[in-house]
């Protein structure tokens, strides 16, 4: 992972119990600009703990205090001079190993828990005397530590907020790092700023011209190859460096593998063009994976045989044209070395494999010290503002978010080159009327999905079985929840007559009104 390096700027280091909301934690407070690190929770403080880390947050975590491996921080960070923040299993470990009690509660509170607050703390500084806190804990606190008081509590009478003045400690035992938490993106910023007092000094513009002279220095003379996916992440690393490095010493690969969307692959040639990429490798590999693909119904079969299919394609393109020595460059993000474990302690839950991480041709490359991971330490939205800084189009910048297995898990039962081009057809049809009516950067994530059944329908006098297309526009900030994009009933009929009259297949389009949860985003 890169660190941010300069010595003088102020950090916050979050201690990760391995909570699946713990990197929103970092995210809430560099979106104020305050710059955050997360590390494993049990790392020794020796490792990160510098004149500039300014305050430590503790995460929440799926154990409990009283499991037999409990995560814990080495206790040496009590006495480091800093001031702490804990928050739900944080709280409830401090208040287990200094004088407190910690029980299960009877009142097991998941989801929204207003909270009265009984004291002044300047972690909430700003904000009235009751609040809607999101909660999602089994134990609670029964017993105060020593020196504690309680500032807030929660309507069952549970301690919601308590202060140890002695450790320059304070706990919350809701999320704050959740949007449903009012104020809780407050409450983090009055805890680095006021608390600890850090300065503002992060800021993804100055951090563009330090990233520019690290990857100059580190590549050198070598050649660096980047896979481009068409999404977000490697279009920021290809603009990057090709601002940092002569055109001639980078080259850019990408595969298309038939599942992309309409006119996505020449549009993200044109835009690399634009930015003065002079060795642009195209590679057309959609009858390797629609070969491999023929008759697979299964999402979990498809999604292996897309990830083989890529990692043998790619390990057979670059050895073909890249026999001598070379640096890979790739677009990690923070939140993929986090999700993979990579950025947790041994207690993380590992949520979900990412190829960037795991492929045999990176971890080659990786144990050869030659890969490059430029935006390593960035969230995915300052990825967004890096990539404008750069000089890359709203269109590519701005892009919803699209699956690696691409238009694969949304064409549902097996995957044909029919099927994806009347796929590809409808969501196009879909995507362009969400751009004229203006509505494309307010949603989220919008696409079309394939029906594995056929409906019937009128054509001319007769009754026709035509394919259903269902149409998905969700909000979100992050992915990880989601709700439905409440369209004006005119703007909807609009794209269905629009998708069945240019697509004969077509017969019906429905719109999918369920969130996630209990729904995912995509269909498979
Ligand atoms: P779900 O469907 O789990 O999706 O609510 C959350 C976000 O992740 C994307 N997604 C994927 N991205 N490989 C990816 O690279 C996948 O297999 C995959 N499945 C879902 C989805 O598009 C949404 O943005």
């Amino acid at each position: 992972m890169t660190p941010y390096e300069p010595e003088q700027i102020d950090r916050i280091v979050v201690l990760d119990f391995g909570s699946q909301t713990c990197h929103l934690i970092g995210r809430r407070i560099r979106e104020r600009g305050v710059y955050v690190e997360i590390v494993p929770g049990e790392t020794d403080p020796a490792e990160w703990f510098s004149e500039t880390v300014k305050g430590i947050i503790l995460s929440g975590s799926p154990a409990s205090v009283h499991d037999a491996d409990a995560p814990y921080p080495s206790n040496a960070i009590y006495s480091l001079g800093v001031p702490i923040l804990g928050i739900c299993y944080g709280l409830q470990f401090t208040t287990h190993t200094h004088g407190g009690v910690v029980a299960q509660s009877s009142s097991r509170e998941y989801g929204p828990a207003p909270v009265s607050i009984h004291d002044r703390h300047p972690v909430l500084e700003g904000i009235g005397s009751r609040f809607l806190s999101w909660m999602s804990h089994g134990d609670a606190i029964r017993q105060l530590p020593a020196g504690g008081s309680e500032i807030a509590s929660t309507v069952h009478g549970v301690p919601a907020v308590i202060s140890i003045p002695s450790l320059a400690f304070v706990g919350l035992q809701f999320h704050p790092e959740v949007t449903h938490t009012q104020n809780g993106a407050l409450i983090l910023d009055n805890f680095a700023t006021r608390v600890c007092g850090a300065r503002r000094q992060w800021s993804v513009q100055d951090y563009r011209k330090q990233l520019e002279s690290e990857v100059r220095e580190r590549v050198g003379d070598d050649n660096v190859l980047l896979l481009i996916s068409g999404g977000v992440d490697s279009s920021v690393v290809a603009a990057l460096l090709l601002n940092a490095l002569p055109a001639e010493q980078i080259h850019l690969m990408y595969i298309d593998t038939g599942l992309m969307r309409k006119g996505e692959s020449a549009e993200i040639g044109t835009a690399l063009k634009a930015l003065g990429a002079q060795n642009l490798y195209l590679i057309d590999a959609a009858d390797d994976f629609l070969t491999d693909l023929a008759g697979v119904a299964d999402p979990e079969e498809k999604r292996r045989i897309i990830g083989d299919m890529f990692v043998s394609v790619q390990d057979r393109e670059v050895k073909k044209r890249f026999p001598g020595r070379y640096l890979l460059a790739q677009g990690t993000l923070y939140t993929d070395l986090v999700e993979s474990g990579h950025g947790v302690g041994r207690h993380g839950a590992r949520i979900k494999g990412h190829h960037n991480v795991a492929s045999p041709l990176v971890q080659a490359k990786r144990e050869a010290g030659l890969v490059l991971e430029p935006l390593a330490a960035l969230y995915k939205d300052e990825v967004r503002q890096l990539g404008s800084a750069l000089g890359l189009p709203v269109t590519v910048v701005g892009r919803h978010p699209f699956p690696g297995p691409g238009l694969a898990v949304r064409i549902l039962g097996a995957v044909t080159r029919e099927r994806c081009d009347i796929l590809r057809e409808a969501d196009a049809i879909y995507i362009q009327a969400l751009r004229d009516a203006g509505l494309y950067d307010e949603i989220w994530q919008a696409f079309a999905v394939l029906l594995p059944i056929q409906s019937v329908g009128v054509a001319g006098d007769s009754r026709a079985y035509g394919d259903v297309i269902a149409l998905r526009a969700v909000v979100s900030r992050d992915g990880m929840t989601a709700d439905v994009y409440d369209f004006k009933p005119d703007v909807l009929r609009g794209i269905a007559a629009a998708i069945t009259n240019r697509i004969p297949e077509v017969g019906r389009v429905v719109y999918d009104v369920s969130g996630k949860p209990p729904a995912t985003i995509e269909w498979e």
